[in-house]
């Protein structure tokens, strides 16, 4: 890489320097006016740590469990959508990183790569795949049988994208399938040679979990008219008992924001839920995901394990969410700028850093073991109660 960086923001600035804009800006933007994606960041800056010194900090662990699996650090790569075109075979880089630094990865419906590509990458190790729920039955069928056959460990079920939010910078860039050719596009492609040369040299540019598998998607344009009518408005809580049955293994409910919604989750007898609001990409003007956090645990946090994902960019804020009651986080921009950055090696460049981050953090707080923080760390752990 260019040179060494120290935060999760140094590899978002090479990623930047690197990717077309259209791609770039396609991770690194919400939807509307993105009050949510920027609240999503800055109110982890309102979380207040308690500082203790004279503590013995030796042999400090970070390893937990999510779903009952042991991970090295509570920490897993979220599912994003054209993990590919920010680096090519970028999801197959990402697993092999996640894997490198034990933390679980989480395919997406929505990648460039197929499950079948990512189980090759990773020599059949398990990861976790993210569904979406379409209209197209059979093929969420195939999709199900699909992970199962790729030994992955667990269904991510992602329930807060029934429709599309609207992402501006995204129709303003011309990002379409197929890709719109004009003199905008051409030269943000024409402006990073070493991104296209690169890309040159890769299969995989379209999403290879469906072309080929969903009936009547056999390239790019049919993909884009099939995708629009695809996510089902219908979707309602009996789905889950169906898709349950049929996947047979842990089920993880992404897009809880409310606890109503998350009581419903922890009925429907699935293994965890995810607070989450899509990275501010769905509904602009929701809360941030780590101020609707406590009062989700508060709701549910003895039925069912509650992660969290959304504006984490350091091990700092893994800590203040694991704090105010997440039994783990996901990362969802922080991945694809390491991604964007260097491949295979800055998604594991992200991962250390966040590890060093959250390393050094639970230590200055007088804790040993990441499994016994908790509110007794904050200063102001009712921050976020009305
Ligand atoms: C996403 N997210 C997402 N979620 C999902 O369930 N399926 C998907 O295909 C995608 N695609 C996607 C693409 C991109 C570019 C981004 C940034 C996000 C949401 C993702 O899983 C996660 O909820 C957020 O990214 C978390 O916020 P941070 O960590 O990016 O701030």
């Amino acid at each position: 890489m260019g040179f060494p960086a120290q935060t999760i923001g140094d590899l978002k600035n090479l990623a930047r320097r690197r990717v077309p804009r259209m791609f770039f800006d396609y991770a690194d933007s919400g939807s509307w006016t993105e009050s949510t994606y920027n609240a999503n960041e800055t109110d982890f800056s309102k979380i207040k740590f308690r500082q203790r010194v004279a503590v013995d900090m030796t042999d400090r662990s970070l390893g937990s469990t999510m779903i009952g699996q042991d991970v090295a650090m509570p920490v897993a790569i979220a599912p994003t959508g054209f993990g590919g075109m920010q680096h090519p075979d970028g999801e197959m880089l990402g697993a092999r990183a996640a894997r490198a630094l034990g933390i679980p990865f989480t395919l997406s419906t929505m990648s460039i790569c197929s499950i079948e590509d990512v189980s090759e990458a990773t020599g059949g190790a398990p990861f976790w795949f993210q569904l979406y729920v379409m209209r197209d039955r059979k093929f969420m069928h195939n999709l199900i049988d699909r992970a199962k056959a790729a030994n992955c460990s667990a269904l991510v079920l992602t329930l807060d994208l029934q429709i599309l939010g609207q992402r501006h910078k995204d129709a303003r860039n011309g990002l379409s399938a197929p890709p719109k050719i004009n003199f905008n596009t051409v030269w943000q492609l024409a402006s990073r040679p070493q991104w296209c040369l690169s890309m040159l040299k890769t299969r995989r540019h379209t999403f290879r979990n469906i072309v080929g598998h969903a009936e009547n998607v056999g390239d790019l344009s049919s993909l884009s008219s099939w995708t629009a009518e695809q996510f089902d408005p219908k979707l309602n809580w009996s789905d889950i008992e169906w898709i349950k049955e049929r996947w047979g293994g842990k089920v993880i409910l992404k897009g809880i924001m409310d606890a109503e919604d998350a009581r419903m989750a922890a009925a429907s007898g699935a293994d965890a839920i995810i607070v989450s609001n899509h990275g501010g990409r769905q509904l602009d003007g929701a809360p941030s995901s780590i101020s609707a956090l406590p009062s989700i645990v508060e709701a549910v946090g003895d039925k069912i394990e509650v992660h969290m994902d959304g504006g984490i960019r350091s091990g700092q804020d893994v800590l203040r969410a694991l704090c105010l009651g997440a039994k783990g986080v996901y990362i969802g921009r922080p991945w694809l700028y390491g991604l964007g950055a260097g491949g295979e090696a800055g998604v594991r460049q992200a991962l250390e850093i966040i590890r060093k981050e959250l390393d050094v953090t639970m230590a200055l707080c007088g804790e040993r073991d990441i499994r016994n923080v908790g509110r007794h760390n904050l200063v102001n752990p009712g921050v976020f109660s009305e």
